[in-house]
């Protein structure tokens, strides 16, 4: 049985150099595996990706979840998450949190986007060493990759050339997040191991009109302009931008994978492996939201990189695929966003540091 929750020595990370079985890392002869049993710590589970980690999590019988809200803990603080980590001692950890969002959101707050993720990403990963946790996957983002990677992008393209600049703060920090978990992995034995998703909607999403990304845009602006009683929907762009998008729980079934089956200091990409035109994807949405909306694009406005799509062949070989089709995954996220009234969920059933997990 696993030996999930025991204090473990500070700094044990080293011990486990050239030790590399995945899901299964071997601590003073005790097996601490990533099952049931573990105490797993998702950092930022109220946001989208979070949540669905949580959501698949729960699904396959995780009970020792612990997630302090952003008021319990700013991670930007190394002292209060080092305070965090050795009271409540996570087994697992999943970094998703951070300060994310679309073209706008970068364009006018460059400053937030860079500082809040490097602070985040490095004290979580600095945390996560010292306080011995057995294993963190930190999701980066494929914005990092450069501007003019050849496409689809391998895990090979990272750093081969100029970034987009219109995000270039962010995916700066998303870059230094990867080259963390390398460099915690290389000196100390750390299991720690990044991914890099491709863009992601769903339940959960970040609706508000300043910070959102393309498609809990457009999904909001179709159905504000709906509820209006206009039919014009302006689309940011000339709409020939080609972009891929997940489910984002097909995202948190293959964070939950490669937790288990996956340990290596490269980053691997997670995607669909299709893509399409920012139109196309304007056409879908609106079938869906305002079948009698005309859409008019901006080209004034900022279209980002021409093409964004992922090479996925890598996490395909070791048996991992999407299920949800974009039809099928924009249906659903419209329904959470008219059922939950286009704004996220709060949920303050969390434990404090300190409190005992259910
Ligand atoms: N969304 C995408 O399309 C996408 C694509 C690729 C990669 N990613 C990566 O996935 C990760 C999560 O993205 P997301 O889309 O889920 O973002 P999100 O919905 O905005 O959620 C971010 C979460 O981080 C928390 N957070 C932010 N600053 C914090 C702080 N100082 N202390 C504690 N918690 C803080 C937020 O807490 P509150 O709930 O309190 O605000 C929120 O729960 C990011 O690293 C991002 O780079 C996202």
């Amino acid at each position: 049985m696993a030996l999930v929750g025991q204090r473990r020595p500070r700094e044990f990370c080293s011990t486990l150099l050239g030790v590399s079985i995945p899901g299964q890392n071997i601590t003073d002869g005790v097996a601490l595996m990533f099952d049931t049993e573990a105490r797993v710590y998702v950092a930022g589970h109220r946001g989208l990706v979070g949540s669905a980690i949580v959501r698949r999590l729960r699904q396959e019988g995780f009970e020792r979840l612990l997630l302090p809200t952003r008021a319990q803990l700013d991670l930007r603080n190394q002292a209060d998450v080092d305070a965090w980590f050795e009271e409540s001692n996570p087994g697992y950890v999943f970094l998703a949190a951070g300060t994310v969002g679309g073209i706008w959101a970068n364009a006018t707050r460059p400053a937030e986007f860079i500082y809040d993720n490097l602070m985040i990403h490095a004290t979580v990963v600095h945390a996560a060493y010292r306080h011995g946790a057995t294993k963190l996957l930190y999701l980066g983002s494929s914005c990092s990759y450069p501007r003019e990677a050849e496409q689809p992008m391998p895990e090979e393209a990272l750093l081969t050339g100029p970034l987009e600049p219109t995000n270039e703060p962010y995916a700066m920090a998303k870059i230094a997040g990867i080259k963390l978990c390398q460099a915690y992995r290389r000196q100390y034995g750390c299991d720690f191991i990044s991914v890099m998703p491709t863009n992601l909607y769903g339940p959960q999403d970040n609706f508000e009109t300043e910070s959102s990304h393309v498609i809990a845009a457009l999904m909001r602006r179709f159905h504000d302009v709906r509820l209006s009683g206009e039919s014009q929907v302006r689309v940011w762009g000339t709409g020939t931008a080609r972009r891929e998008f997940m489910y984002v729980d097909d995202l948190a079934d293959a964070c939950l994978f490669l937790m288990k089956e996956y340990s290596d200091e490269d980053h691997i990409n997670i995607g669909t492996g299709q893509d399409l035109e920012i139109r196309e994807l304007a056409e879908m949405i609106r079938e869906i939201v305002f079948p009698g909306a005309e859409i008019r694009f901006e080209p004034d406005k900022p279209d980002g990189a021409p093409r964004k799509l992922l090479d996925a062949s890598r996490l395909r070989a070791l048996g991992w695929q999407p299920e949800t089709g974009l039809k099928e995954g924009l249906r659903k996220t419209y329904s959470w966003f008219c059922e939950n009234n286009h704004s996220r969920i709060e949920s303050d059933k969390t434990p404090r540091p300190g409190e005992p997990i259910p």
